[in-house]
């Protein structure tokens, strides 16, 4: 039997899994200043939970979801976005009751069966956040905020662009939907095989298709969904952009976004770069006012987004933004040179650990120039010494791994140290 990882997943060894912690702990920091607190959902799902969420001619649930049948005769699905299930999660435990507006957030792993290539895997990570209970243009204008906020704190503000659409409600999309076959059905074999079935079953998809051939049939389509928006959704639109413009952030209105998943009502926007090739959305939401009643609870509007952690890291590494880059700076090695002092060692690092710094030892007793190997090795900025002599003398050496430069200080001064800061402040 072939012992290895299915095709399309990953394993984020050391030290990337650190950059994604970073990653995530920069944009849920964000999100809490937003008052938005977590939810943690299963993986696993009845697959009605998706088919009804995202709706039934989606691609997702067309052709990606990971299904199967479990022993006890149930048709369950790996989750392949989180929306759907915090939707379900949010009626089932009734959390409409506990508060008019509710703003949660999630993290974790997602399953879609696409073909992988670079920012396209089967099993990714994402990081959303979803409000509920407000039909307030201020609450979508507070979610991009709060995106974009993210976005700028991880340092890649100036290597993306936020561009949003109205797709209306389901009428006014249904009467755009018509306007689309009909222009688009005369040109229906210039279009890609993908597209041609979209033409019957989700026709406003072939919009942000990227192959050229249907790039070139829908450049010239007379109309937009501007055309067929009702008085409310243009308003709800203009208040969103008038506070997004109050609020400086830069916005293009695109009116071929259309987003893959059926449950949106009104704003689309999505997040993209121009570094990552085809796989361009490092992060994408809109407003789903139906989706809470469609699955079942009360009628509840509510607006959010996911972003996509690995393409974020992707884009990270691309630009060489380094503000989140492993916190290896945080890292003091304690050496110890002969069986002495080793329990000193021991004890300096427990002390430095609970200071809050991040510190490597060596268990074994082993030279001074391995033990300097090490710390270079894991990217230590300060190494604590302490020898013979040091011991005999109650000093411990302090080197400035970066500089060279050793001093030696009395051992009580470890105890005074408020944290890393203070290492900087001696060397
Ligand atoms: P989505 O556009 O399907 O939306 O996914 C959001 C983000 O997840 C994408 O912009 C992308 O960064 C990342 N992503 C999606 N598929 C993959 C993949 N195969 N490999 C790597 N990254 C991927 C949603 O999932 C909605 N639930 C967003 C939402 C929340 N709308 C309202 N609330």
């Amino acid at each position: 039997m072939k012992i290895a990882r299915l095709h399309g997943f990953k394993d984020i060894c050391y030290p990337e899994t650190e950059k994604l912690r970073l990653v995530e702990s920069s944009i849920t920091d964000v999100f809490k200043r937003f008052g938005f607190s977590e939810i943690t959902i299963p993986i696993l799902e009845l697959s009605g939970v998706y088919s009804t969420g995202l709706g039934d001619t989606t691609d997702i649930v067309q052709k990606e979801m990971y299904t199967f049948e479990t022993k006890g005769g149930e048709w369950v699905s790996m989750r392949p976005e989180g929306t759907a299930g915090v939707v379900r999660a949010f009626i089932e435990n009734s959390l409409y009751r506990k508060s008019p507006v509710t703003k949660l957030y999630y993290s974790g792993e997602m399953f879609r069966y696409e073909k992988p290539q670079e920012g396209r895997q089967r099993s990714f990570n994402q990081i959303g956040a979803e409000l509920f209970g407000s039909r307030d243009p201020l609450a979508d204008s507070d979610i991009i905020a709060m995106l974009w906020l993210a976005i700028t704190e991880l340092g890649l503000s100036d290597h993306v662009k936020l561009e949003l659409n109205s797709i209306g409600k389901p009428l006014e999309r249904e009467r755009y939907k018509e306007s689309l076959i009909e222009f688009l059905s005369p040109k229906k074999d210039s279009l890609c095989e993908n597209c041609q079935n979209r033409l019957s079953t989700n026709p406003l998809r072939i919009l942000d298709c990227k192959t050229g051939a249907c790039r070139e049939v829908t450049s010239d389509i007379p109309f937009s969904i501007h055309d067929h928006l009702s008085e409310q959704s243009r308003e709800h639109l203009d208040a969103l952009l008038f506070s997004l413009r109050e609020k400086s952030i830069p916005y293009r209105l695109n009116h071929r976004i259309v987003r893959g998943l059926d449950y949106y009502t009104d704003t689309v926007f999505e997040v993209t770069t121009d570094k990552l090739g085809s796989q361009n959305a490092v992060a994408a939401g809109g407003r789903y006012d139906l989706l809470v009643e469609r699955m079942g609870g009360p009628q509840t509007p509510a607006v959010g987004f996911a972003m996509g952690v690995e393409r974020i890291m992707l884009l990270l590494e691309k630009t060489g933004t380094r503000r989140n880059s492993p916190g290896k700076k945080q890292i003091v090695c304690v050496i110890h040179i002969g069986e002495n002092a080793r329990g000193v060692a021991v004890k300096i690092a427990d002390g430095l650990r609970k200071k809050g710094l991040r510190v490597e030892t060596e268990y074994e007793n082993k030279s001074l120039k391995s033990q300097m190997r090490k710390a270079n090795r894991t990217g230590a900025t300060y190494s604590v010494i302490i020898g013979e002599d040091e011991l005999r003398k109650d000093l411990f050496s302090l080197r400035n791994m970066k500089t060279g430069e050793e001093k030696s200080f009395p051992l009580k001064k470890l105890a005074d140290l408020e944290g890393h800061g203070d290492f900087r402040k001696l060397l």
